[in-house]
């Protein structure tokens, strides 16, 4: 099993990923290679026997760090993947000298919400009706 950086060959087997999660950002194959390619976005994946069962998405600029995606294909979660994405990447964005870091995430999110919470992110804002029309948006952050 290997914790690495996305390549653009990921892109398809990130948006199958992606596919499969309704509650992650829905950005397709175009959108993925896209953020792979772009030098202020960073994108980790999760591989075990050469599948990719995992990735996360941020951005990083002066300091602040935003997560963008995050998604584990079902039959894998629960099994850690998801923690160690988010702690892995939030390292990385540390030694580079990120500050701070947020996100948004549907309040009926529950799994997301808790892992959040579980790398030490608390709830700083909300954004209502954020998600098509309906869900309301929790805003988490920690300073890194
Ligand atoms: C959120 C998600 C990435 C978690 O991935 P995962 O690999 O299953 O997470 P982990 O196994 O690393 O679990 C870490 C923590 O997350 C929380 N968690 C994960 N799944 C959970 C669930 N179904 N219910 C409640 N808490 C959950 C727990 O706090 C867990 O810690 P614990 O194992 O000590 O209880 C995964 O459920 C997913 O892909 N969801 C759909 C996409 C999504 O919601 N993305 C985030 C958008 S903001």
């Amino acid at each position: 099993m290997k914790l690495r950086p996305a390549l653009p060959l990921d892109a398809p087997r990130l948006a199958f990923i992606e596919a499969a999660q309704p509650m992650s950002a829905h950005w397709g194959e175009k959108g993925l290679a896209g953020e792979i390619g772009n030098a202020s976005a960073c994108v980790w994946c999760w591989e075990e026997n050469g599948a990719v069962l995992g990735f996360l998405s941020l951005r990083l600029a002066a300091g602040f760090c935003e997560i963008l995606n995050l998604a584990v294909l079902p039959e894998a979660c629960r099994r850690g993947i998801g923690f160690r994405l988010l702690s892995r990447a939030l390292a990385d964005v540390r030694e580079r000298g990120g500050e701070r870091v947020t996100l948004e995430v549907n309040v009926n999110n529950r799994a997301a919400i808790s892992l959040y919470s579980k790398a030490g992110l608390k709830e700083i804002g909300r954004r209502e009706k954020f998600y098509g029309g309906k869900d309301d948006a929790l805003i988490m952050g920690a300073d890194l």
